[in-house]
C-alpha cells in the first residue's frame, strides 16, 4: 500500500513501483484532497498490478478493510498535508492528517500483523525539516540531529516520525523512515516555489520571494527520492532512518533566477526578461533559514546518490510543466480556484 499516491511523490513512487515490481499489487490509498489528482497517474492507471482506492487515512473503518480486502503486507505512507504555508493558515488539519492518520495506520497494521508480521514492514516518508534550521553556512543535517521543528506543518511530521519509532520500540513492529530535503520535478502542485514561479512568469504574474531570498534549500529530483524511496523499503535496516537529500544547496533568489533563465528561454522571450515580476514580500512567519543534509548513510549502506544534476533536472521540469499547461489549469481552476486565488492571485 502506498499512501498519497495520487499527489506529486507518491504518484512517481507509484509509477515506479508499479513498472519495476510487477510482483507486487500496488493499492494506491488516497483521499484526492487538493493536491491529490488521479491524472497524475494516467499512464499507470490501467496496469494489471495497480490499484487505486480512494480513503481517509483517519478513517479507521476503511483503513481496515483496505488492509482486510488486499492483504497488506507493506506500507509506504507519504498521505500528508505538506504545505508549510497552509499549515500556518490553518494547523488543525496538519495535526489530524499528519499525525492521527499516521498513528490510525499504525493502529490496524499493527492489529493487522501481530503474530505474522514477519516480511511486513512500515516505511514512513517524512522530511529534512523536522530537523529546524540551520545557520547561513556550515554544517548540515543526519540521521542524529535533534528534532527542532518550527512551523505547524513540521512540527506535526516530527509527531509523526515519533509515533513510528515508537511503534518499533514497543511493538516491535518493522519499521524504516527517511527524512528527505526539497524536491522538485514534474505534478507538483503550484502552491510550492517552483511550480508556482513557473506558472506565473507564464501568466506575466509577480514573483513573491519571501524575505531577502537568502534561504537556502537543498533541491533534489523526484525521481531521485522515489529511488532511493525503493532502496530504503527493500533494503533498510529495520528500525533505523536514512536522511536523503540533493547535496545541492541553493539561495532561493538563485533559484528564482535561474527559473526565470530557463523559462524566459523556452518561452521565446527575451533573456531575463521575467526578472522584473521578482517581488520581495513580507517573510514567511518561522522561515527556516538553511536546510542541508549529510546523506553519507544512505550512500555508504545502501549505495544510493543523487543522480540528477539540477540544472539538467531543473530543465526537464520547466519544460513539462510549459509542455502540460492544461495540467497546470487544471489543478489551478475549478474547484482550486477560490483558494488558489486567495493565497496567491494577489501577490
Ligand atoms: P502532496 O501534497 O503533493 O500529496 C499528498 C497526497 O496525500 C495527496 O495525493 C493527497 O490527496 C493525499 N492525502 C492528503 N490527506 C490525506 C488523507 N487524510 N488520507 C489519504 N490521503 C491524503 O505531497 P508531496 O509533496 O508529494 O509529499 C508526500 C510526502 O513526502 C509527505 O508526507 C511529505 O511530508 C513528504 N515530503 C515531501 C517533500 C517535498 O519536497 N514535497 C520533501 C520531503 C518529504
Ligand atoms: P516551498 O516550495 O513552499 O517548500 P518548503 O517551505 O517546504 O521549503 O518553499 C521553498 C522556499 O521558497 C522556502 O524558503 C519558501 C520560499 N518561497 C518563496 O519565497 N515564495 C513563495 O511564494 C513560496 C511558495 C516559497
Amino acid at each position: 500500500m502506498i499512501t498519497g499516491g495520487a499527489g506529486f511523490i507518491g504518484s512517481h513512487l507509484v509509477r515506479r513501483m508499479v513498472l519495476r515490481h510487477p510482483e507486487y499489487r500496488i493499492i494506491n490509498f488516497d483521499a484526492l484532497t487538493y493536491a491529490g489528482n488521479l491524472a497524475n497517474l494516467d499512464d499507470v492507471c490501467c496496469r494489471p498490478n495497480y490499484v487505486f482506492v480512494r480513503g481517509d487515512i483517519c478513517d479507521m473503518a476503511v483503513v481496515r478493510d483496505t488492509f482486510d480486502r488486499y492483504d497488506i503486507d507493506g506500507v509506504i505512507h507519504l498521505a500528508a498535508e505538506s504545505h508549510v504555508d497552509r499549515s500556518i493558515d490553518d494547523p488543525l488539519i496538519f495535526a489530524r492528517t499528519n499525525v492521527m492518520g499516521t498513528l490510525t495506520l499504525l493502529e490496524v497494521a499493527r492489529r493487522k500483523w501481530a503474530g505474522g508480521s514477519s516480511g511486513c514492514r512500515f516505511h514512513h516518508v517524512s522530511t529534512d525539516e523536522v530537523f529546524g534550521a540551520l545557520p547561513a553556512a556550515g554544517g548540515a543535517f543526519d540521521e542524529l540531529t535533534r528534532y527542532d521543528p518550527h512551523s505547524p506543518y513540521s512540527a506535526s511530521k516530527a509527531s509523526s516520525d515519533h509515533f513510528v519509532r515508537a511503534f518499533g520500540d514497543t511493538y516491535g513492529m518493522d519499521t524504516v523512515v527517511t527524512n528527505c530535503t526539497n524536491n522538485y520535478g514534474p505534478y507538483q502542485f503550484p502552491e510550492k516555489l517552483i511550480p508556482l514561479f513557473v506558472n506565473n512568469i507564464r501568466h506575466r504574474r509577480p514573483l513573491p520571494v519571501y524575505g531577502n531570498g537568502e534561504n537556502v534549500r537543498d533541491w533534489l529530483f523526484v525521481e531521485d527520492h522515489v529511488q532511493a524511496l525503493d532502496k530504503v523499503f527493500h533494503e533498510g535496516r529495520s528500525g533505523e532512518s536514512y536522511a536523503i537529500g540533493g547535496r545541492c544547496e541553493v539561495r532561493n533568489i538563485d533559484m528564482v533566477r535561474m527559473l526565470v533563465r530557463l523559462t524566459d528561454a523556452m518561452l521565446g522571450r527575451p533573456a531575463g526578461e521575467s526578472e522584473s515580476l521578482i517581488r520581495f514580500v513580507t517573510d514567511r512567519a518561522g522561515h527556516d533559514l538553511r536546510y542541508a543534509m549529510d546523506c553519507s548513510k544512505i550512500e555508504r549502506e545502501l549505495g544510493w546518490k543523487p543522480q540528477t544534476d539540477i540544472e539538467q533536472g531543473l530543465a526537464r521540469t520547466v519544460k513539462w510543466y510549459l509542455d502540460n499547461t492544461e495540467w497546470l489549469d487544471d489543478v489551478t481552476s475549478g474547484r482550486y480556484a477560490e483558494y488558489y486565488e486567495k493565497m496567491y492571485g494577489n501577490r
